[in-house]
């Protein structure tokens, strides 16, 4: 799988296919997490409060020069002392990065996980788009997360039509555009995700900003 933030593929899927429209659920236990085997659920939203220390280190993070890691994590090798000296000695981040990728591990059955950081201003992938891939959990550790669009207010021949080009909306006329929280993990499902061709999230990076955004992704590898 391709350790990429942004791998648009033209959402497909016929109103046969969309019967049972995708819904989000929000869960604040890792155990919830498991709802994304639900099979009309393509996106999982895990409130968190992170604590202070995490929220300090993020901040740091955001105000310092860090630019990007990536990171191959090896469940049961990949340690927090390796992720504490690849994340500026922050060990509040090493350790929340490592419980993440051990949970996200554990909910898609990988151990091996593409982990990547980067802290930018402009967006990643303006545009609205579904990914070719099984799932992601991305979370902001500084900045807003992830916008992402309800189904009901989706217009996916619309996604076809932008073919990932064009920063036009895939919706129908004032509906809301949802934005993830700061430091809250999303848990998207993707087209790859066996029978959700046509279901991925529809999603996008926010608009930039003054403030430098931190974005935390993790892909599962095998
Ligand atoms: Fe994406």
């Amino acid at each position: 799988m391709q350790l990429s933030t942004c791998d648009f593929v033209p959402a497909t899927g016929t109103p046969a296919d969309r019967a049972c429209s995708p819904r989000s659920v929000n869960v604040d236990t890792v155990q919830g997490w498991a709802q994304l085997y639900e099979p009309d659920v393509n996106l999982v939203v895990y409130e968190r409060d992170p604590g202070a220390s995490l929220r300090q280190a993020c901040e740091e993070l955001a105000n310092s020069d860090f630019s990007e890691r990536r990171v191959l994590v090896e469940l049961g090798k990949t340690g927090c002392a390796l992720l504490t000296d690849l994340f500026l000695g922050q060990d509040a981040i090493a350790l929340d990065l490592l419980q993440l990728c051990e949970a996200f591990g554990d909910l898609v059955g990988a151990r091996a996980l593409g982990l990547r950081i980067i802290r930018q201003l402009a967006p990643t992938c303006p545009a609205f788009h579904v990914d070719r891939i099984l799932a992601r959990a991305v979370t902001a550790y500084a900045g807003s997360g992830s916008q992402w669009l309800e189904e009901r207010h989706v217009d996916r021949s619309a996604l076809r039509r932008n073919q990932g080009e064009s920063h036009r909306t895939p919706m129908h006329g004032g509906a809301p555009i949802q934005t993830i929280p700061s430091m809250h993990v999303a848990l998207m499902k993707g087209e790859a995700w066996p029978g959700n061709s046509g279901r991925g999230l529809i999603h996008r990076s926010p608009p930039a900003s003054d403030r430098p955004r931190v974005l935390v992704t993790i892909d599962p590898l095998d």
